[in-house]
């Protein structure tokens, strides 16, 4: 606890033991009204419905490199030609995944032999069949999941992202 919020609340119990709070707890709402305030402002938008390819132009455990929500952000997808965990598609195997490390932003390598995205800085591992699962490393989070659809002709759609992108604030800056 803060030296500021110590004495407010140390101000604070002691105004309620006493009985005349009014000068105190106002000050209080109001920063609580503050932080209501700073909470709500616009920092996303929607994430935007974006075409990646078709299901014909994929290869099995052969990565395509490509982007998304936006240029700057490197993203992995990747058909693995059996059922994997969140995958989409006839199979349930098709899955796409940010390529910064969630550690430090490290540009990941998807290896097909592993079937899961290696790091070369300090070699942290995620597990592609596996939601992005951070297996081995320094990172504490797993690896953001791109959220995919795909229509009645085979093309794939990027809606979404589950998880923080490395070095931003929000995935989809305003
Ligand atoms: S940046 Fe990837 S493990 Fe450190």
């Amino acid at each position: 606890m803060s030296d500021l919020s110590r004495r407010h609340f140390l101000k604070l119990g002691a105004c309620l033991a006493g009985g005349a709070c009014a000068g105190t707890v106002l000050p209080m709402a109001e920063a609580s009204q503050e932080a209501k305030e700073a909470s709500t402002l616009t920092t996303t938008l929607p994430y935007p419905r974006l075409k990646l390819v078709n299901i014909s132009e994929l290869e099995i455990r052969h990565e395509m490199r490509l982007t998304y929500p936006d240029v700057d952000s490197p993203i992995s997808l990747i058909k693995f030609g059996t059922r994997i965990l969140h995958g989409i598609g006839p199979e349930g195997d098709i899955v796409a995944f940010s390529r910064y490390c969630t550690h430090m932003g490290g540009h990941l390598q998807f290896k097909a032999d592993t079937g899961a995205f290696h790091c070369p800085l300090h070699f942290a591992m995620f597990d592609a069949q596996k939601s992005g699962l951070m297996v081995i490393g320094q990172a504490t989070d797993n690896l953001p999941q791109v959220e995919l659809e795909m229509d009645d002709r085979g093309d794939i759609y990027a809606f979404g992202v589950k998880g923080l992108i490395y070095g931003r604030q929000a995935n989809v800056l305003a």
